[in-house]
Parts: structure tokens; sequence; C-alpha cells
């Protein structure tokens, strides 16, 4: 790898390092058959077991949090130095990839076993932390953990229920963490200087164009909500077709409702994820429906109007159709903006290796985008094969990973904190 002279150079091993963590981390999973690791599930713990082992061995002071998040910090260090937080998520969607979040809690403690290892000192306070819940697939809400710590969760989020029935401040209590104690996650901004997420891209650009890495300009806003359609359950054979209140067939007709009018726009995504019928059986008019949708934009005002739209369509079909239709939102984020300062400094990074530096927008969420709240935040994307994600063929490659390595490890000792304070960041 080749630098400017005063950084030392980045050992050629974090890619390996970073694969070989990964490869055992990806053992831990709620089923033999897919990778799926749930927020405070016994997997969520094994997982900060076992990450929390390889923060202590790279010298971290570790704890898990009143939500469950694993912070490694580097003990020792002067209270009254600034603290650069990396990290992503260690949860999963269900029949994952790999490297969704686990590369961004993973990489960083790579580079910090290997500045200990070159006997590097950085001047600052390291955190790496492993978000707890960035999915949302287990209660439907996403980012609970980085929103915690953000303080941006609302107390109600813990009376939501999962699929059983738990709450989530009865899976709190499960996993040792007091739900009374859940808000004081939240970090006073005086305790993060900033905030730095590595992760793939999850899309297709840096691939078509044959990059390595890349970093983020903004992460997409995004609703998500769950739409109850009750209509009349009846005999498959019996009732004629203009007497019937179908709430599948007005379900189906709502969820391409949604994927016409996300056509319709540039810059506005829209995804019927889940669908179930209750009671569904192959000679019965399906009675009750529930389906969610997850609506997307890099504009706030775009994602917002585009709910307004689908409300009223989803309204005009239930009243065509003799049904109704029910809204639960589970989970709103607006759009994030990466910290110029924060950014430019990691687009030098990139530079130093002599590699060429790519801006692009994240369709998808982060844990960044909770974070930006608390402090000055940036991401830097990497490659994947094929933009495939949420799925078991998400693949990277571990030059790719070691690319990255080299991107952090460069950063890590260019970090200038003055830099963030100079606009007033924390
Ligand atoms: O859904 C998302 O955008 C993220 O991958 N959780
Ligand atoms: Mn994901
Ligand atoms: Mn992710």
């Amino acid at each position: 790898m080749t630098t400017s002279n005063s950084i030392s150079a980045a050992p050629d091993s974090l890619g390996h390092a970073a694969f070989d963590m990964l490869r055992q981390l990806s053992a831990i999973s709620e089923s033999d058959a897919f990778l799926c690791r749930r927020y405070l599930t016994p997997e969520h713990a094994r997982a900060n077991a076992l990450v929390g082992q390889w923060m202590r061995d790279a010298g971290l002071e570790v704890s898990v949090d009143p939500l469950g998040n694993l912070i490694g910090r580097t003990h020792g260090g002067n209270t009254n130095v600034p603290t650069l937080s990396l990290g992503s998520h260690l949860d999963t969607v269900r029949d994952a990839g790999r490297y969704d979040g686990a590369l961004g809690v993973l990489l960083p403690i790579a580079c910090l076993n290997a500045c200990r290892d070159a006997g590097v000192k950085l001047p600052f306070n390291v955190e790496i932390i492993g978000f707890g819940d960035e999915e949302g697939v287990r209660f439907g809400s996403t980012l609970i953990g980085s929103k915690g710590m953000a303080g941006n969760l609302d107390a109600s989020v813990l009376d939501v229920n999962d699929v059983d029935g738990t709450s989530l401040g009865e899976a709190l209590e499960a996993f040792g963490l007091p739900k009374a104690n859940a808000l004081r996650a939240k970090r006073l901004p005086e305790d993060v200087s900033a905030f730095l997420e590595v992760h793939i891209e999850q899309g297709p650009v840096l691939e078509s164009e044959n990059l390595a890495v890349g970093v983020v300009t903004a992460i997409a806003g995004a609703s998500r909500y769950a739409i109850e359609v009750a209509g009349l359950a009846g005999h498959a054979g019996t009732v004629p077709m203009s007497l019937r209140q179908d709430a599948l067939t007005g379900a189906a007709e709502m969820v391409l409702a949604a994927e016409t009018l996300a056509n319709e726009h540039d810059d506005l995504v829209a995804t019927a994820g889940k669908l179930e019928v209750a009671n569904g059986a192959v000679n019965v008019i399906p009675g009750s429906v529930t389906f969610t949708i997850d609506v997307r934009s890099g504009v706030d005002q775009i994602r917002e109007e585009a709910i307004e739209a689908l409300r009223s369509k989803f309204e005009d079909i239930a009243t065509r159709r003799g049904i109704q239709a029910g809204w639960s939102k589970l989970h709103e984020n607006s759009a994030a903006t990466c910290d110029a300062a924060l950014s430019e400094q990691l687009a030098n990074a990139i530079s130093a290796t002599g590699r060429p530096v790519r801006h692009l927008p994240s369709g998808a969420g982060h844990d960044a985008m909770a974070m930006a709240e608390l402090a000055p935040a940036a991401m830097l994307f990497v490659r994947c094969e094929g933009g495939i994600s949420h799925h078991p063929d998400e693949d990277m490659t571990v030059e790719d990973a070691q690319a990255a390595g080299e991107v952090l490890w460069t950063f890590l000792q260019t970090f200038d904190v003055q830099s963030l304070n100079a606009d007033g960041a924390n």
C-alpha cells in the first residue's frame, strides 16, 4: 500500500483478519439452514460474547450498554481527549449474508490489533460499537440500538411485541438488562466526537465502476408501516365474485399501487416485504390480511408525499371493495446527510492509499443515520459482489476488505478532531 511519508504502511493482514472473524461470527445463527441473528436473542448474546472477546484481545475495555449494544473502548484513554466511535450492527435479517453490519464492527477490531502490533499510538480514544438492532427484524422498529445511544428512542417501543408476543421490555429483562434502564443508553454529545461506519454498499455502483471503496454522501430516509386489511371471510365456492369483500385481492391491489407510485418517481422506492393471510385456507375467501410497506427516498418531502398519496389510494381501493385498511407505523427515519468535514477526511484517507474517491448516496438505512443526531457521522462503502445483500449470496472479496482496512488504518492515523470542532461540531 502506498501512503504519504508520515503514515506507517498498513499491514497486509487486515482483510484476512477481518474475514477470519466474519467466518466465525457467521456460525452464530438461530438456524442451521440460514443466517439469522435477531436482537436480544441467545444468538445476540453469543455474538456479543465472541466479538467482546475479540475486542478484549485488541486491548479494549468491553461493556454492554442498557440496550444490549456491545462497546469496546481503548481503556486508559485520557478522558480529556476526544473519542472516535467506529461500528455497525451485529444483528442480521433472516437468511442473511455475513458481511452486512458485521464488517463494520470486525474490520476496526483488526485495525486496532494492527495498530497495537505496530506500536501506533492514537492521540484520541477509540470505541468500537456493535449495535444490537439495526435491521428491526424482531420488533419491526429499526435502529433501536443506535437511536437509543443518540437519545432518540421513544419509550413506547419498549411495549412493542415480537411475533411470539414478547415485548421489547420483556426481551431486555430476559437478556439481563433492566427494562427501566433502557433509555440510559443515551450518550452525551461530548462522549463522541465523530462516528464512522464501514459497510458493504449493498448496491451495484462501486462494482459497476470497478472501485473497491466509496464515500457516502447521504442516507435515504425511510417509513415502514404495517397495513391491516379487513374484509369478510367466506366460502370460496358459494359467494359470488360480485358480493365478495376479499381482503387479499384488496391488499394485492394496494401493493401494486405502491409499486406503481414508486415507478413514477426517480428518487423513491416502495417495498411490500411481508404479507400474511390470517387463517388462510385454500377454500376460504381471505377476511384479514396484514402486509408491510417500506417507502424510502433521499428527499424527505418526496417520501412524505408518497405516504400521503398511498393513504388516499388505499382508501379508494378499500371503499370500492367494501374493505378497510388500517395503518400502523413501525418505523420512520429522516434522510441523513453525512458530515462534510469528516467525509473529506475519509476521502483524503482513500486518496492517500492511492485509490480514486467516489462519492455516492445510500439507499439502505444504517446506524450512521441515527448516530448523525449525536455526532458528525460518515460512512465508508465497500464493494460487494453484484450489489447483492439481505441474501445468502451476499459476498465480497478479501482484497476489498484489505482495501477498506488500509483506508481505515490511514483514517485513524490522520483523524483530526480539531477540524470537526472548527465548525462547532462536537
Ligand atoms: O433496511 C435497510 O436499509 C438496512 O439494511 N437495515
Ligand atoms: Mn441490512
Ligand atoms: Mn446493514
